[in-house]
């Protein structure tokens, strides 16, 4: 058996020993969607972030260094046996990590939320998560030791990532994994970069949904159209996004604007793309980059 001890990437690395240790081979073998035959060695995870929630979902990214690419694995064999969330463990944790992972736990839930594969019980799961993190991240950055704002994040990123786990994520993701690959920025930067530009473009599909968004956020939206409040949900993604200290654009993280096509034909390919709401190809994902820039 395993034991892992930490956050996303050491928790997606024991995932892919422990798949490696009872299927063999290399982990390139293991892209793609369920390709392992056997069950990993079991795992206690012990989960130090909130977070990417790899303790409770069904998937692990491995980088391929040579390719420039993040390799997702979902894979039903990798799902841990034990996960345990201790706010305690998350209490010392440097606000610039706090504020990257938190909001990819935020970008999880409104992405389970706002997919395709989304139901009602991922539904009633990716609300909550959004609450819990709209109301706890900012305190959780900004007064580290505060153990009641890290309780509701490390049971806010859980939720949501029970919620991705079974619903599936979208286009953020499919982005985001370029990002981390060509440039190794850090996954949740990443994808809060890309989260209010991301869900700008999807409003068409679900302005419904983003306007439920933006209440879960705290946002009043009773007086308003469908549209305003999807308006809503992305200007209250942006105004956390700063208060926890995001940078505001990809330019100041060194992308060049000459990465975008290889980024936006990989995005395409990525396995989180069928998820999202809105049909997305490859002129749509440059403009969107440039939008992030
Ligand atoms: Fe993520």
């Amino acid at each position: 058996m395993l034991i892992t001890l930490g956050g996303g990437s050491p928790q997606d690395c024991g995932k892919a020993i422990g798949i490696l240790a009872t299927n063999g081979g290399n982990i390139k073998d293991y892209e793609g969607i369920h390709v392992s035959k056997k069950s990993s060695l079991p795992i206690i995870a012990i989960n130090t972030t909130a977070g990417t929630a790899s303790e409770v979902t069904i998937n692990y990214v491995i980088t391929d260094v040579k390719r420039q690419v993040k390799m997702v694995m979902v894979d039903k064999n990798c799902l841990v046996s034990i996960a345990v969330n201790d706010p305690e463990l998350m209490l010392g944790k440097p606000a610039v990590l706090t504020a990257a992972t938190g909001m990819d736990a935020l970008t999880h839930a409104i992405e389970a939320y706002l997919t395709k594969g989304a139901f009602d019980w991922s539904d009633a799961l990716a609300l909550e998560a959004i609450k819990l993190i709209s109301q706890s991240l900012e305190q959780a950055v900004k007064h580290g030791d505060d153990l009641e704002a890290r309780s509701k994040m490390a049971w806010g990123q859980f939720i949501a990532g029970q919620s991705f786990s079974n619903a599936g994520l979208g286009f953020v993701h499919s982005m985001a994994h370029q990002l981390g690959g060509m440039y190794d920025l850090p996954h949740g930067v990443a994808n809060a970069i890309l989260l209010p530009h991301v869900e700008r473009f999807n409003i068409p599909s679900c302005t419904y949904k983003l306007k439920r968004v933006a209440r879960a956020m705290g946002v009043g939206v009773l007086d308003m159209s469908d549209l305003e409040g999807a308006n809503a949900a992305i200007k209250a993604i942006e105004k956390l996004s700063a208060a926890v200290g995001i940078p505001s654009g990809l330019k100041e993280l060194g992308v060049k604007e000459e990465d975008f096509e290889k980024m936006a034909e990989n995005a395409i390919l990525d396995v989180c793309t069928g998820g999202n709401p809105r049909e997305v190809n490859v002129d749509d994902a440059i403009a969107i980059y440039q939008s992030a820039m």
